[in-house]
């Protein structure tokens, strides 16, 4: 007796658990965005590869177009090894955007002077415009409030409209240009002030 309606109640759970599945499939086809199979945490020993091959597979998409396959070929030799990425591991300042067991999305941060900059932001091609890079700034975000810095700020290259509309939509706005030279699109500087909570 016990025993059915133990049954009755774990069909019962069953039938809502079901339920509840469906209206969350419902949701996600609805926004055609399956928000909830990706993850977004800090980076471990064990993501090195899924992150490496992040940069290795954006970069080219990203910086071809607009300055070039030497400025591609120089910063995955600069900033995309083994050695700089580990460190950054290593240090806390790396969060991955996993989906299974692929890494899909890279953001990496440290702090410079007073500010906490955003050094890289990375969503694999195939998986823009699904959140991710929202919701690794929103990491990001939480990463500097943590550490009670007051602004966050980041470049990106000019013509790389993407990024563009993507920190302006975040409240971002620019602060200054810096020129490379060497015939190189201008680095563009831009800053987003974190409200501190107090009242003015
Ligand atoms: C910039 C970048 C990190 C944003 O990541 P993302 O996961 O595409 O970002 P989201 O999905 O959270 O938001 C993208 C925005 O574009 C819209 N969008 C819709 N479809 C899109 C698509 N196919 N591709 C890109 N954006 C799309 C989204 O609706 C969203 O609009 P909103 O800003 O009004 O909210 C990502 O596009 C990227 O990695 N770009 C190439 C690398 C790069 O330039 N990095 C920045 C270096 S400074």
């Amino acid at each position: 007796m016990i025993a059915t309606n133990r049954e009755d109640e774990l069909e019962g759970a069953d039938v809502r658990r079901t339920r509840d599945r469906d209206e969350a499939d419902e949701e996600s086809r609805r926004r055609a965005v399956p928000r909830d199979h990706v993850v977004v945490r800090g980076a471990v020993g064990d993501d090195l590869s899924g992150v490496l091959s992040v940069g290795h597979r954006t970069w080219p998409a990203t910086y071809e177009p607009i300055a070039g396959p030497e400025y591609v070929a120089m910063g995955l030799a600069k900033w995309w090894t083994s050695d700089v990425i580990t460190d950054s591991i290593r240090k806390g300042r790396t969060l991955v955007a996993v989906e299974g067991d692929d890494v899909v999305g890279v953001a990496t941060f440290g702090a410079q002077d007073e500010s906490f900059v955003l050094w890289k932001l990375y969503v694999l091609p195939g998986h823009h415009g699904r959140g991710i890079g929202s919701r690794l700034m929103d990491a990001v975000v939480a990463r500097a409030r943590e550490g009670e810095h007051r602004r966050i700020t980041l470049s990106y290259l000019e013509g790389n409209q993407m990024a563009a509309r993507f920190y302006a939509g975040r409240g971002f706005v620019e602060t200054h240009r810096e020129r490379p030279g060497s015939g190189l699109p201008e680095s563009v500087w831009m800053v987003l002030e974190l409200e501190t909570g107090e009242s003015a």
